[in-house]
């Protein structure tokens, strides 16, 4: 099995929520409780009536769940709603002139937006949208910096029935060009260049590069002024967005659409070479997005939210632009990086906002860790009353620095679970209720059906026994299919204990208290810095350069990014040529350009030959072993060519040496 099935680490500590947090949060201890014994005694039953309180209909739905054809599952399939509608409109006659969005750019400059005036911004841009000939179901790639425009853009398709996918401006053009086609986009929204750390990111021209070879289903590209940065510019295709916008009205009739209509897609990394476009419902989503956030932030009228994550990634859509807006909240949006123009970035900002419900990755802590605890001391974090993690597992080191530096031992940490396919977060801990153990994310939320089981699909009960983690019932926000393969879909998350328990892809395990703890993905999908990446899209990346015969992708543990990259590569040609021609530096470009910056391996091994079964399989196991320098424990009697192993460990003895 797995090695991420079979490891246990413990960890004793338990932080329950400090009595002043407990004694105001909702839900209370009774509330939850009352949320649980909803959710067994009827499961579609439950998610009905969170549906009908927190969502707003243009048409009703009579019915909760339809599993008639499994896993292809419906959410009150037949009301009908609109998802900007919901985010904005119904909150223009109660909180109107409240701050939606605070903005802070990456060279510091601050913009607010009302609930009002935002709105006021969607309609234009639908409307304007609506004069390019866009309609419903039209698929819209949205390029975009971070920033008002990008959520801006997302709502304005969602109020017009387009289905927006967002792809993070980290992606290269290569990346972005395989998202359009796939989505067979009809407009692609991007910004001319934008600062990022001090940096400036040419989205534009890399719009430009992904389209070079034909516009295919692409009739126009929009271009937002960000920093008016020199760009081509194509008269038959680009149009500005100030001229999207001129002289169009700030109301706009919502295109009214079918709960299951898709909402978005986003493109995730899977274990296969190509990425797959996850695709979201407008209603169940939404009520993921919304009632999670009510959980597990316990969301108060004067809090300031601030997710750090980018729109491009799942945390993005539903804790940046649909969570925190169909909650009303106000909330901070921030272009930038943690680190630019240096490591006091988040703590100085968190002061200027008054920040109080504080979200960001693991990675983040861990950096900002290193810079020790005088930096945040500098600031008043005083504001915060609640933090959060996401997208890896948090160490309980880092976890404790973040408790007690950032949180001055007052703020209860909801560490979440969760993925782009579920759409939102599926375990964490309820702040004022569920006391907190440094590096799990508890137990799952109310009306999410999580278990962990072994490879009978049996369930395991012993404590610290690794197993699958699976979700037996379906939930509302999950994902409904990949976008143009349903085979795709059904095979990768239902193909292994049947049509009914969607596997997630991480091992985890229960401790004796019934704490769920996740042990990482059990697949070949590594996460660098909070961000998924599949070994074989990098492998076929690496692959794809002439002088590369082969190579192998695993992940390494690091110190910072929780996972690193490390590749095996079997150069065609001489080995130690390869090494003495900076072919290893090349490479790393090469992969930068295929895919992005993200992907790119941090160290490259040239060998002769991967380890292989008879068969022809590559042993990962094997090769992730020997990256971490550790021995060699499994059975090698099934190697086709013993001598290469030899050869990994002297490759892992120079690097160790060397580093
Ligand atoms: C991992 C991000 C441990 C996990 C929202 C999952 C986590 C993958 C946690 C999804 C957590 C996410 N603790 N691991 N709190 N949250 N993960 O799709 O391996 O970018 O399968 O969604 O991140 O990554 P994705």
């Amino acid at each position: 099995m797995n090695d991420k099935i079979e490891s246990a680490p413990h960890e004793g500590r338990s932080f329950a929520p400090p009595a002043t947090f407990s004694e105001t949060a909702q839900p209370s201890a009774a509330a939850l409780a009352a949320l649980y014994r909803e959710a067994a005694e009827d499961h579609s039953g439950f998610w009905a009536r969170q549906a009908r309180r927190n969502l707003s209909w243009k048409l009703p739905f009579t019915q909760g769940l339809d599993d008639s054809h499994p896993p292809f599952f419906k959410w009150f399939a037949d009301g009908w709603l609109n998802a900007s509608y919901n985010a904005l409109d119904r909150h223009l006659d109660s909180r109107g002139d409240k701050t939606a969005l605070i903005f802070e750019s990456d060279e510091g400059t601050v913009q607010r937006y009302s609930y009002r005036a935002l709105h006021a911004e969607v309609c234009r841009f639908a409307n304007g949208l609506r004069t390019l000939g866009l309609h419903k179901g039209d698929r819209v790639v949205i390029y975009l910096p971070m920033g008002p425009q990008a959520i801006i853009a997302m709502l304005a398709c969602a109020r017009i029935g387009a289905i927006h996918s967002v792809v993070f401006g980290g992606f290269s053009a290569d990346s972005l060009r395989d998202r359009i086609r796939d989505a067979g986009a009809r407009l692609v929204i991007t910004a001319d260049a934008a600062p990022r750390g001090g940096r400036l990111v040419p989205l534009k021209d890399t719009v430009d590069a992904a389209l070079a070879a034909g516009y295919d289903t692409v009739r126009q590209v929009v271009v937002y002024r960000r920093n008016g940065a020199a760009i081509a510019w194509n008269r038959e295709h680009d149009i500005w967005w100030d001229d999207v916008v001129a002289g169009q009205l700030a109301v706009c009739e919502p295109e009214w659409v079918e709960a299951e209509f898709p909402l978005f897609l986003l493109y995730t990394s899977g274990s296969t070479g190509k990425p797959k476009g996850v695709q979201h419902s407008t209603a169940g989503y939404l009520l993921g997005a919304m009632t999670s956030m009510q959980w597990v932030f316990d969301p108060r009228p004067d809090d300031v939210f601030w997710c750090t994550a980018d729109v491009g990634w799942i945390t993005g859509h539903s804790y940046v632009c649909y969570g925190p807006l169909l909650n009303g909240m106000t909330q901070v949006v921030f272009e930038g990086v943690p680190t630019h123009p240096d490591p006091e970035r988040f703590w100085r900002m968190i002061a200027a906002h008054q920040v109080s419900i504080f979200y960001t990755a693991p990675t983040a802590i861990r950096a900002l860790m290193r810079n020790g605890d005088e930096l945040p001391r500098r600031h008043d974090l005083g504001s915060l009353r609640l933090l959060g993690t996401v997208g890896e597992p948090i160490n309980p080191e880092a976890w404790m620095w973040y408790h007690r530096v950032i949180g001055n031992e007052r703020c209860p940490i909801v560490d979440t679970w969760w993925q782009t396919e579920t759409g939102a977060a599926m375990i964490a801990p309820v702040p004022g209720v569920v006391a907190a153990k440094p590096g799990s994310c508890t137990r799952p939320l109310p009306g999410i059906a999580v278990d962990i089981v072994d490879e009978q699909g049996a369930p395991v009960t012993a404590p610290y026994e690794g197993g699958y983690l699976v979700v037996n019932k379906p939930w509302p926000s999950m994902l409904r299919t990949i976008w143009g393969d349903d085979a795709r879909y059904e095979k990768t998350y239902f193909g292994q204990f049947g049509k009914q328990v969607y596997v997630a892809g991480d091992g985890a395990h229960r401790d004796e208290d019934g704490y769920i703890w996740i042990l990482g993905r059990i697949d070949d999908v590594l996460n660098v810095s909070g961000h998924r990446l599949g070994t074989a899209e990098i492998e076929s990346a690496l692959a794809s350069h002439p002088r590369v015969a082969e190579a192998a992708v695993v992940g390494r543990p690091h110190e910072i990014k929780g996972e690193a990259v490390l590749a095996f590569v079997v150069a065609r040609g001489e080995r130690h040529a390869a090494v003495a021609d900076g072919l290893a530096a090349e490479l790393r470009e090469w992969v930068g350009t295929r895919i992005g910056a993200i992907a790119k391996p941090d160290e490259i091994r040239f060998v002769d030959g991967l380890p292989k079964t008879r068969s022809g399989k590559i042993m990962r196991r094997l090769l992730r072993t020997v990256g971490r320098g550790e021995t060699i424990t499994q059975d090698t009697s099934t190697l086709e060519n013993e001598a290469i192993l030899g050869q990994l460990c002297a490759a892992e003895a120079r690097a160790s040496a060397a580093a």
